[in-house]
């Protein structure tokens, strides 16, 4: 197991938010869905087991066993002093919780199952990610299915010891290096970790590490997610499937999907925080909600990407339990 200085030690993030209110990481896990039911076409994904972290709130696990039929899954969570909560927590006693953290986890698991995988780590691309990667690699059996995300904010390099501190590019890209050396792509510049570049310096880790270990079992990969989305931080989410070709992927009508990228495009889900109101008067509007949108003074760019997904957007209310 790694140093656990190297997995992030700071207040979780369901500890910070409540995980449904959090609107573009909503509209991303329904994304996620819309995809998994076009490989469903040749992928028995139901059958799969599901393996993520759900923390307190499973928001995840409701929606891939409402909406996909997934009834196989297993979450792991690597706060063992308050496992209880977490076990409370549980929609549905089909879930098995492990405690643990992912790198100790995740080589015990039944890897003759075909496998969803969503690391969906609240913290920085670090060496204990790197390891979890390479697990999957080794184990993951073809046809599965991986996601991660991790925070993509560039600033979290700027002192290696997440004190909050910026730094300067230059000096973030170093730091970057000797965290994941020597995995980081080759000619980088600090320009590599702006805001805007750092989650292609992301996909270009995670694509490394894969392509490493995947050379070893001849199995490829093709990637479908390639995603930046912020609601407090940004994030960064790459996805794909193990298989060495295409053709079934295609068959599924999986890439006519515009929020698909399976090269270096990112997709950006970058939404306003709207009222209910607005939503109503936004979708009376489509399309071309931009150009017909007066005095909102919400910026165009935010607004595009709402027409892009408003069939995602959700809605909240309180509901008095
Ligand atoms: C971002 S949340 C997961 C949210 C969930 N996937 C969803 O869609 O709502 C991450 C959870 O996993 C836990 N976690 C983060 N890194 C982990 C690791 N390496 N091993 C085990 N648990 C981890 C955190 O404590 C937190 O409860």
């Amino acid at each position: 197991m790694r140093n656990e200085s190297t997995i992030e030690k700071s207040r979780s993030s369901y500890e910070k938010i409540n995980y449904l209110l959090r609107p573009a990481k909503q509209v991303e896990r329904k994304l996620i869905i819309e995809a998994l039911h076009c490989l469903r076409r040749k992928f028995p994904i139901e059958n799969y087991q599901y393996v993520g972290m759900g923390s307190l709130f499973y928001v995840d696990y409701y929606m891939f066993h409402k909406y996909l039929g997934i009834k196989d899954m297993i979450s792991i969570e690597k706060d063992e002093e308050k496992i209880d909560r977490f076990k409370f927590n549980k929609p549905y006693s089909f879930i098995k919780l492990i405690p643990g953290v992912s790198t100790d986890v995740l080589p015990t698991l039944d890897w003759q199952k075909g496998m969803f995988i969503w690391l969906d780590y609240d913290y920085k691309m670090s060496m204990s990610i790197v390891d979890d990667i390479q697990i999957v690699c080794n184990y993951i059996k073809p046809g599965s299915l991986f996601i991660i995300t991790v925070d993509a904010e560039p600033k979290r390099f700027g002192a290696s010891d997440n004190d909050g501190f910026e730094g300067s590019p230059k000096q973030r890209l170093e730091n970057f290096k000797k965290e994941l050396h020597p995995y980081f792509p080759p000619e980088l510049s600090p320009r590599d970790l702006s805001e805007k570049n750092f989650p292609r310096l992301l996909r270009r880790t995670i694509v490394n590490v894969i392509e490493e270990r995947l050379r070893r079992r001849k199995l490829g990969y093709i990637q479908i997610f390639n995603v930046k989305y912020r609601d407090t931080s940004q994030m960064y989410t790459f996805g794909c499937v193990f298989e060495n070709i295409s053709g079934e992927i295609e068959d599924t009508g999986l890439f006519k999907l515009d929020f698909i990228s399976k090269n270096n495009t990112l997709v950006e889900i970058n939404l306003p925080i709207i009222t209910p109101l607005e939503k109503i008067h936004f979708d009376k509007l489509i399309p071309g909600i931009a150009k017909k949108l007066k005095a909102f003074n919400i910026a165009e760019d935010k607004v595009n990407n709402y027409e892009k997904y408003y069939r995602y957007y959700p809605q909240y209310y309180e509901s008095l339990l």
